[in-house]
């Protein structure tokens, strides 16, 4: 039984398949790293592992449990941006979520428990670098801390599974290695499953153990929007995995370029005459 079991699901909005026939399997402590053109239905994915949305047809388990059909405190999410509040600090941003959690009713906490929610959220602050800023505001912070905070979010409940979307697509090209160095930080001291959607092949290359493509298996030109997409390839990074107490390696260059040239194009014709018949 794998950690993540999700089997031929299907789900549209409205007349529009989104995704069809996807299935996967996970393995716990995996970091499966996903690329595919916009608009294809990465996030939708991510929101069903959520549980934010319900798949048409198909099953994802967890463990072998069916997914509870709402979010829940094992599964933690970073948006690209804005899950932050912006009207608390970044104290408050990590011990208020924790107080109305165990406190619906007033809201907050008293005595040992109020002391040990704050003591988590400073111990957080600590490891993700934002002690320094526990009293600013999200406005008084840059990208890349506030991005941190949003990861210190996701992993105040301890979420087994962690799923990102294009966190670190608006940060600069120096932030971004910095944030790709703390991930990989929390991945390998947590042992978390990590599902993170992307734009960059080299991110997804040097952060992933796992790639995934996600595409139309076939494609109307008359109507784009006909068909779903799923996942076209499925890449296990070897290398990464034997390395696992180092460094990525990264992408060759010519990996790189092919896959760039697949996410660019529509699903080719190889491909179409390759993928299995869908959609009786
Ligand atoms: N709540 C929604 N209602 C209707 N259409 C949606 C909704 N969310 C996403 N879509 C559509 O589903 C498609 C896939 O969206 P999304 O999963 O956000 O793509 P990606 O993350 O790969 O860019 C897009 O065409 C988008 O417009
Ligand atoms: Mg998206």
């Amino acid at each position: 039984m794998s950690f993540v079991a999700v089997s031929n699901i299907a789900k549209r909005y409205g007349d529009a398949p989104i995704l069809e026939r996807l299935s996967l399997d996970v393995e716990k402590g995996e970091f499966v790293t996903i690329v595919g053109a916009s608009g294809c239905g990465k996030s939708t994915f991510l929101r069903l592992l959520l549980g934010q949305e319900r798949a048409d047809r198909g099953t994802i388990a967890i463990e072998g449990a069916p997914i509870a059909p709402e979010p829940g405190p094992d599964r933690g999410v970073v948006f690209q941006k804005y899950s932050v509040f912006p009207h608390l600090t970044v104290i408050d941003n990590l011990v208020l979520p924790a107080e109305i959690e165990a406190s619906p009713f007033f809201g907050r906490l008293f005595g040992g428990r109020r002391r040990k929610a704050r003591e988590e959220a400073e111990a957080l602050m600590e490891k993700i670098g934002l002690s320094h800023a526990a009293r600013r505001y999200p406005a008084q912070l840059s990208g890349g801390m506030q991005q941190r905070l949003a990861i210190a979010q996701a992993l105040l409940r301890k979420p087994r599974i962690l799923l990102l979307d294009e966190p670190f697509g608006a940060l600069d090209p120096g932030t971004r290695q910095d944030m790709h160095v703390l991930i990989e930080d929390i991945w390998r001291e947590t042992a978390m499953t990590i599902f993170m959607v992307t734009h960059d092949i080299k991110e997804a290359f040097k952060l992933g153990t796992r790639l995934l493509v996600f595409d139309k298996i076939r494609h109307d030109p008359q109507f784009p929007a006909a068909y779903g997409a799923t996942v076209t390839y499925d890449l296990p990074l070897h290398r990464k995995a034997a390395n696992a107490a180092g460094e990525g390696t990264g992408p060759s260059p010519h990996e790189t370029a092919d896959l760039e040239a697949t996410l660019s194009m529509p699903a080719s014709p190889r491909r179409e005459r390759a993928a299995p018949a869908i959609g009786q």
